[in-house]
């Protein structure tokens, strides 16, 4: 188990941000886990308190400042299939696993729940961290169970779908849990008979334009991969972290107000009776898509999803995302909440 001093996070991190970090070491099991804590930078230098942070695939983060602590790069593998029933099937996977793999095993296996979920970037241990979603489907309808690392107590706890309080990109480990854990492993129950979910987005329109004529879940991936490829950057080419916000919601009245002053604006109703409206649509609004100062921008498909064209840093990127969230507020009285993590 190495333990590198001061090395540069850029290859780490999908926005491409060159910060660096005081300590990083990889762990590829619990007992390295344990032994780094007991044993690392964090216990022998005479700050002994410094801060640990568990890195996936750095595909949510944005690092506004060099890392003065621990980074822990999750490399746990391992894809185990350890129970079945009539319907479902209960697969094991290590937290530092490919999700967009873990999502072709299951295509090729026919195990069905997590096709609209295809090509999200980073590792299986982050996907309950924001209960990762996409095109109408969200990780908390196939989640089992998760086994995590208690980074005090140095022991193993079991979350059950109750005790992780997934909500709309959050959960228990983003509040009460939050630097607490570590997650070393996730259970999916996987659905042996498919159920299709075709009418979000353009999943239609793309599958009949791919002359789809028997529906698959292979078929709804390869959708959700093209329909994903035509909007969003590809992170090996231009940096990002997905959509930097979250898409807010409000209240009736105020989107009664906001529709009276802005015929144009969509609102998607929830449970509660609030409505979502869509972030990318109220930053375009501003003026804000395709712009960029320096090596900090704003997509020019997708007005949602900040980019860093090569050198910004991750402060430049944060200060861009302070303007467009005033702008924003000042127009609509809308606060928009970052979505990304900020370190
Ligand atoms: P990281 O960025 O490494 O970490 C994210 C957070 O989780 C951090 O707080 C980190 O400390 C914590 N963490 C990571 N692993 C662990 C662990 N094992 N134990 C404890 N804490 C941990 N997200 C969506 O929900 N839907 C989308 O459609 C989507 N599209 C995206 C498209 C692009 C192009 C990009 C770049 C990102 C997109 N994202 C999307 C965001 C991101 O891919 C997901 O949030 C993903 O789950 C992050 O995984 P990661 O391994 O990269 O996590
Ligand atoms: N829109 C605009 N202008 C823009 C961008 C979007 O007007 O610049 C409008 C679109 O026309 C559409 C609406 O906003 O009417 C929604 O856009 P889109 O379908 O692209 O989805 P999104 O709301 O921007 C969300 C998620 C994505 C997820 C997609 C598909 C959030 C914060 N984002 O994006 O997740 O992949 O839906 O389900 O909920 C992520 O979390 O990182 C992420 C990429």
């Amino acid at each position: 188990m190495q333990i590198q001093e001061n090395i540069s996070l850029k290859p780490f991190n999908t926005f491409g941000i060159g910060a660096k970090a005081r300590y990083f070491s990889a762990f590829s099991n619990v007992g390295d886990l344990a032994e780094l804590l007991a044993h690392g930078p964090r216990l022998t230098t005479p700050d002994s308190r410094l801060p640990t942070l568990v890195l996936g695939g750095g595909s949510n983060m944005l690092f506004t400042k060099d890392f003065n602590g621990v980074i822990l790069k999750n490399e746990m593998k391992g894809i185990e299939k350890i129970s079945e029933d009539e319907n479902s099937v209960y697969i094991k996977v290590g937290a530092g696993e490919n999700w967009h793999q873990f999502v072709l095993y299951c295509i090729e296996n026919n195990y069905a729940g997590i096709e609209n979920l295809s090509l999200i970037p980073g590792c299986v241990g982050a996907t309950p961290m924001q209960n990762i979603g996409a095109y109408g489907v969200e990780i908390k309808e196939v989640f089992h169970e998760l086994t995590a690392f208690h980074l005090e107590e140095k022991s193993n706890y079991t979350f059950r779908l109750k005790d992780c309080q997934f909500g709309y990109r959050d959960s228990v480990f983003k509040h009460k849990y939050k630097n607490q854990f570590v997650i070393i492993n996730v259970t999916y129950r996987l659905n042996k008979q498919p159920v299709f979910h075709t009418s979000y987005g353009a999943i239609e329109q793309e599958l009949e334009r791919m002359g789809i004529k028997e529906l698959s879940i292979r078929a709804i991936s390869n959708a959700v991969i093209n329909i994903r490829s035509s909007k969003l950057p590809d992170p090996k080419e231009v940096g990002n972290a997905g959509s930097f916000f979250k898409n807010p919601s409000v209240e009736k009245d105020k989107y009664e107000q906001l529709k009276s002053e802005f015929p144009a604006i969509a609102g998607y109703e929830n449970a509660d009776g609030t409505l979502k409206l869509a972030a990318g649509w109220l930053i375009e609004q501003c003026g804000w898509k395709g712009y960029r100062q320096g090596d900090a921008g704003v997509h020019p498909k997708q007005a949602l999803v900040l980019v860093n064209y090569n050198n910004a840093s991750g402060y430049e990127v944060y200060e861009l995302s302070e303007r467009i969230l005033q702008t924003v507020n000042e127009k609509f009285g809308v606060l928009l909440e970052r979505e990304v993590n900020i370190i």
